[in-house]
């Protein structure tokens, strides 16, 4: 494999369980926010859930020294220059994306490996933006990044052989276990994944049952770990409005359509654990 060091644009909610899981790997990883403050935010966010690690004694103490001592954030893109690895992971705004992945070409060398932690947009669409699109692919980790084991490669038809493998020896690499997809709107995940969170949204909107009961029929029924809307809070409404907007966008069938409900949500500021407000109140724990 001939990826050392990694570089990840965006410390978010992605971006920081990216870095995380890379550094704690024994990656060389610099992370990447556009001002100090949301920098800060992810890097506690790290800390604490290292932290919790080695208070639940899943991690020893020097394991969490190690994994933040191979970690830098930065504020200067210019400091990803020399990554063989580029994981971009900022919010679903393609005019963001354009402009951080035709700026990498800038930054880094051309044979760095530059990938997008897209959950819905096109990845062909997306390597337009560079002038190495043989050398673009997508790497969907999912959340919460370090606790879920799966990563979908996307290639497209432009990725030159080597190129996904190489990326898929490094999610392995940080203790993921890596499926091989096409590049096409939602990949194989959130194809089969988002329709049926937006039913349970639909389910709910009708008043089929409650809140606690389409979670408790999923959860206990089904054995999913945790229920639809919950589920929902998870991931962020804004977010799961988003890839829904996407999906139907690409694909025009009403099973990817957003339900009034999750706008409305969404415009009332409620998207869930992120702001302490969606289906569940989050300043309370668990939630309730
Ligand atoms: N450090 C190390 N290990 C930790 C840890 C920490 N800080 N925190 C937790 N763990 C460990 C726990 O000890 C536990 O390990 P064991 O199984 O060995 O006991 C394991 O991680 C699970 O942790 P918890 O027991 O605290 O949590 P849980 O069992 O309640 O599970 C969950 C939490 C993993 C989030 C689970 O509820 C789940 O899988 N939910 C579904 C999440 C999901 O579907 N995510 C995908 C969303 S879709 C997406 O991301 C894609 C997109 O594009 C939108």
């Amino acid at each position: 494999m001939s990826i050392r060091s990694v570089g990840v644009l965006g410390c978010g909610l992605m971006g920081s369980g990216i870095a995380q899981v890379s550094a704690h790997a024994g990656f060389p990883t610099v992370v990447r926010e556009v001002a100090q403050a949301p920098l800060d935010k992810g890097l506690a966010a790290i800390r604490k859930f290292l932290q919790g690690g080695v208070d639940k004694g899943k991690l020893a103490a020097a394991d969490m020294d190690r994994t933040l001592a191979n970690l830098r954030g930065t504020t200067e893109l210019s400091e990803l220059a020399g990554c063989d690895l580029v994981i971009e992971a900022v919010s679903e705004n393609l005019t963001l994306k354009r402009e951080l992945i035709g700026a990498i070409d800038d930054v880094c060398g051309p044979a760095t490996i530059v990938a997008s932690n897209t959950s819905s947009l096109s990845i062909t669409e997306l390597s337009t933006f560079t002038r190495r699109p043989e050398r673009f692919i997508g790497l969907h980790f999912f959340n919460p990044v370090p606790l879920m084991k799966l990563v979908e490669v996307v290639k497209t038809l432009r990725t030159a052989p080597g190129v996904a493998e190489d990326a898929a020896d490094w999610c392995r690499a940080v203790g993921k276990i890596v499926v091989i997809v096409g590049d096409s709107t939602g990949f194989v995940v959130n194809r089969l994944l988002v329709p049926y969170m937006l039913d349970a949204i639909r389910v709910y909107e009708q008043g089929l049952a409650s809140r606690d009961d389409i979670d408790n029929a999923m959860k206990l029924g089904c054995g999913y770990p945790m229920g639809p809307l919950l589920l929902g809070d998870y991931v962020g409404l804004d977010t799961t409005y988003s890839i829904a907007q996407i999906m139907f966008d690409e694909f025009r069938e009403p099973r990817f359509a957003p339900p009034p409900l999750l706008k409305r949500l969404v415009l009332a500021g409620h998207h869930g654990r992120k702001t302490g407000r969606g289906f569940y109140d989050w300043s309370t724990t668990p939630p309730s």
